[in-house]
């Protein structure tokens, strides 16, 4: 829990110069994943929402829980930065639904509270998953989806932090990937393919699919640099956990 206040810090800093930068990108089309805007019509990750309780962690601006709400979800958007809670009022819309400040580390809702928690690069990747995903598995009811969207640990592993950008290279240890210092103290987490494994199963879930979401060629990265520039149609990039509480 110890990342929590500067994870809060950073996120407050950085969300207004993040938005302007990404907003367009990710806010451009509903139901688009990950750094390369991949339509959830292609990788069929998240299913038909309409009239489900659903849960998005670590929402930002919400552009993801927008659409959602639009389709007829009930929507509830959790992050722990105000600054992106503000962000999301903003875009809100006529749709009002709650917006709540907190942390994926420990939930502020009850057992059996709803249909489908979701991120896409969210409360999964800021927040210790052994901490996060057992809480996520707690708010879900039986037959719940826990869906979600994190780097690969080919993309971290292969990070040149002196470079800022991605390579073919091998930089980081595989198995010392766990925590990622994004500067001042914040951090993001990574897990091995056979960690996330054992931190889903652990919370009790079922994994329905592992899908490594793959751009066409010449799609841009939003986010990151990557030499060569089609290495995510190389290699993958991102890991989308699909599973289930039984
Ligand atoms: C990369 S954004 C993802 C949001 C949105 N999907 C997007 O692509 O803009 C990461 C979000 O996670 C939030 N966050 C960071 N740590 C968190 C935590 N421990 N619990 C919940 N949200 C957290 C940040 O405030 C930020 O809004």
């Amino acid at each position: 829990m110890d990342s929590i206040p500067a994870n809060r810090r950073l996120w407050n800093r950085i969300s207004s110069a993040y938005q302007h930068e990404h907003d367009p990108q990710t806010g451009a089309t509903p139901r688009l994943w990950g750094m390369y805007s991949i339509p959830d019509a292609h990788l069929h990750a998240l299913g038909d929402v309409t009239g489900k309780r659903v849960l998005e962690l670590g929402c930002g601006a919400g552009q993801w829980s927008r659409a959602l709400a639009a389709e007829g979800a009930t929507v509830v958007r959790l992050d722990l930065s105000e600054a992106q809670l503000a962000a999301a009022a903003r875009a809100m819309g006529a749709a009002r639904y709650p917006l709540v400040q907190g942390a994926a580390e420990q939930l502020p809702f009850a057992a059996d509270s709803f249909d489908l928690v979701f991120c896409d690069f969210g409360g999964l990747s800021w927040a210790p998953p052994h901490l996060a995903v057992p809480q996520a598995a707690r708010v879900l009811s039986r037959g719940g989806r826990l869906v979600f969207n994190v780097a690969s640990p080919w993309f971290e592993a292969c990070y040149d932090e002196a470079a800022s950008r991605v390579t073919t290279t091998l930089q980081q240890d595989y198995f010392g990937l766990s925590t990622i210092a994004e500067g001042d103290g914040a951090t993001s987490y990574q897990l091995t393919y056979g960690d996330w494994v054992k931190v889903l199963r652990g919370a009790g879930l079922i994994i329905d699919d592992l899908i490594e979401p793959r751009p066409e060629l010449g799609t841009p990265n939003g986010y990151n640099e990557t030499d060569p520039p089609d290495w995510a149609h190389r290699w993958p990039a991102e890991l989308l956990w699909v599973t289930h509480k039984p």
